[in-house]
C-alpha cells in the first residue's frame, strides 16, 4: 500500500478499474467491511482520509472528530488498500477556489433541517474527489442513507462518469449502527443509545406485520428513544427524501439523536420486492467490534 498526498501522484499510481471509498477517517468496521466488498469490484483500491472541514456545521464537533493516520493506515493495509489518500487541506481547498456544490431537492428535508451547509460540504469534497482522483467506482453506506441519495443526485446531475454503489450499514452484534463518533459514547451513554437501532427493529417487524402508515411507524421509534433529545425520526421517500404518510415506495425510517453530546443517526431501509416492502436493517457483526 502507497499513500499518496496530492490527487496527480495519486492517479499516476492506477492499474485497471478504480475504485474509491472516500472517509472521514478513524475508520471503523464499517470501513473494513465496505473496503472489502469494493476490493471484489476493482483492480486498484483507493481509500481517501480527509476530514473535511466545509461539511461540519459546528466547529466544536469538527475539532472533535477523532484523527488518528497511523492507525487508519495500519487498518488499510490489513484491508489490501492499494492507495491511501491523505490530502492536506491545500490540495483540496486551495486558496483561492471558491466553487462549491449545492445539491437541492434531496438534501432539504430531515439532516437538511437541522445541519446547515452540511450537504453542500459533503457535496464540494466527494465532487473535488470525483474530479481529482476519477474513480471508476465509488461506494457510500447507508447509514448515511440521505448522503447516498444526495451523492446520487449530485453524479446524476453533472454527469459524472462514476458508478455510485450503495454499501450495508453495518451493526455491532446488540445493533448500534458502527460511526466513527460511537468511540466518544460513554459506557452508559452507549447503553442509552441502543434506544435508537431497538426502535428501528420494532417499527421493521411492525412492516413485516403489514403496517404502513409512517406516524405509527415513527411513533415506535419515538416511544423507544423518548430519553435522548431527539432531532427527527422521519419515513421519508428513498428517492427524494421527503417525508411521507404511507409506505408505499421504496422509503427510509431515519432518525437523528443525541446521546451525552454525540449526535447519532440511523435509520432502516425499505425496499421494494414483490409489490411490499423489504426491511434492510444492515449487517450485524458476529462479535463486538474490535475498534470501538
Ligand atoms: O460519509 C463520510 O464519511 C463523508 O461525508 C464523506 C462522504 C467521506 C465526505 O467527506
Amino acid at each position: 500500500m502507497e499513500v499518496t498526498a496530492t490527487f496527480a501522484d495519486t492517479r499516476e499510481k492506477y492499474q485497471g478499474t478504480v475504485g474509491l471509498l472516500p472517509t472521514l477517517g478513524f475508520l471503523h468496521e464499517g470501513h473494513l467491511a465496505l473496503m472489502d466488498l469494493l476490493r471484489e469490484r476493482c483492480d486498484t483500491l483507493v481509500v481517501s482520509l480527509f476530514v473535511n472541514p466545509t461539511q461540519f456545521d459546528d466547529k466544536d464537533d469538527f475539532a472533535a472528530y477523532p484523527r488518528d493516520t497511523e492507525r487508519d493506515s495500519g487498518l488499510a493495509k490489513e484491508h489490501d488498500v492499494d492507495l491511501l489518500f491523505v490530502p492536506e487541506q491545500d490540495e483540496v481547498y486551495p486558496v483561492g477556489e471558491t466553487t462549491i456544490v449545492e445539491v437541492g431537492g434531496v438534501s432539504q428535508e430531515m439532516e437538511g433541517r437541522y445541519r446547515a451547509g452540511h450537504f453542500t460540504g459533503v457535496a464540494t469534497v466527494v465532487a473535488k474527489l470525483f474530479a481529482g482522483l476519477q474513480p471508476d467506482i465509488a461506494m457510500f453506506g447507508r447509514k448515511d442513507a440521505q448522503q447516498l441519495a444526495v451523492l446520487k443526485s449530485m453524479v446524476r446531475d453533472l454527469r459524472f462518469p462514476v458508478s455510485v454503489i450503495d454499501a450495508p450499514l453495518v451493526r455491532e452484534p446488540d445493533g448500534l449502527a458502527l460511526s466513527s463518533r460511537n468511540v466518544r459514547l460513554s459506557r452508559m451513554d452507549r447503553e442509552r443509545a441502543l434506544a435508537i437501532s431497538r426502535g428501528l427493529f420494532q417499527a421493521a417487524e411492525q412492516v413485516d406485520a403489514g403496517e404502513r402508515r409512517g406516524e405509527r411507524l415513527e411513533g415506535t421509534v419515538r416511544r423507544s428513544v423518548k430519553g435522548l433529545e431527539v432531532d427527527y425520526a422521519t419515513l421519508a421517500s428513498q428517492d427524494t427524501m421527503v417525508p411521507i404518510d404511507e409506505l408505499d415506495r421504496p422509503a427510509v425510517l431515519a432518525v437523528a439523536a443525541h446521546v451525552g453530546g454525540v449526535r447519532l443517526i440511523d435509520n432502516v431501509t425499505f425496499d421494494w420486492a414483490d409489490g411490499r416492502p423489504v426491511p434492510d436493517r444492515g449487517l450485524l457483526l458476529a462479535k463486538p467490534s474490535r475498534l470501538t
